[in-house]
């Protein structure tokens, strides 16, 4: 399985993906958001240089955008980049957006307060490099914020998978959506099996290779899918929680 497949699947998913951000930056989500970044920057500076790796359709850089950051989206997506800009003109905010590529020239080292992403490091096909890219373009005492979830424990572990689908059924009673891109579907799961973090302990086995890596002080948080969530979501999601984990360069 190679990156560039991986390219094309994303490219593919950006429109379904785009009515994901959508709902979020029109909804409850993009305060509770704020809110969180908030705390997990806990940084009083104003206007902070930020890097949102794996921007998608711009959530993130858009928000922190309007709370007044300096902030860079990259994706190697080029259909999400062209989302995201949208998303953020239509937002009134100016985040710059990057296309990248595993052979790109980009390599900003020592640039960045905050190095941030969501949802995006278990998709990574080499994560140990990508954290120490990460680890290069903070400045020194930067911060690194990752948030994710163990999204493919219910196709890497029998028990869990069957857990997840009763979950979902249950879910789907409260409203949790669905959605008819099956096929889509059915190829990510594909992409899934020969992802490393599928089969990873999380958020544990980042703590280990960011302590590895030289990243100090770090902290991983659980406590925060009741604040972003939607009551059907929390169903769906129950037993694969979200993280975040955070370490200081
Ligand atoms: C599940 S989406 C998350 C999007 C966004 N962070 C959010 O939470 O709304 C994952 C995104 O990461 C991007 N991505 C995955 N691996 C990447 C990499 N190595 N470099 C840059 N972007 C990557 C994909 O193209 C996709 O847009």
């Amino acid at each position: 399985m190679d990156e560039i497949k991986h390219q094309d699947y994303w490219n593919k998913s950006a429109v379904i993906y785009d009515d994901i951000i959508q709902e979020e930056l029109h909804s409850f989500k993009k305060e509770a958001w704020q809110s969180l970044l908030k705390e997990h920057l806990a940084d009083d500076r104003r206007s902070l240089q930020i890097l949102d790796v794996g921007t998608g359709p711009g959530f993130f850089s858009i928000i922190l955008s309007q709370m007044g950051h300096q902030v860079t989206g990259i994706d190697f997506s080029k259909e999400m980049i062209e989302t995201a800009k949208k998303n953020s003109a239509l937002a009134h905010v100016q985040p710059q957006f990057i296309h990248v590529t595993g052979d790109s020239s980009f390599n900003p080292v020592n640039t960045f307060d905050i190095i941030l992403s969501r949802n995006v490091t278990w998709t990574l096909h080499r994560p140990e490099k990508v954290y120490s890219d990460w680890h290069k373009w903070l400045k020194k005492d930067g911060k690194l914020i990752i948030f994710d979830a163990n999204w493919n424990l219910p196709i890497a572990n029998e028990q869990y998978g069957e857990m997840y689908q009763k979950d979902v059924q249950e879910a789907i009673k409260h409203g949790f959506p669905q959605y008819k891109e099956e096929e889509l579907f059915k190829e990510g799961d594909e992409i899934s099996t020969y992802l490393p973090m599928t089969y990873a302990m999380r958020p544990e086995w980042d703590r280990a290779i960011l302590f590895q890596l030289g990243f100090r002080h770090i902290k991983i948080r659980q406590d925060f899918d009741k604040r972003v969530y939607t009551e059907a979501e929390q169903i769906a999601y129950k037993s694969i929680p979200s993280f975040s984990i955070t370490g200081i360069k």
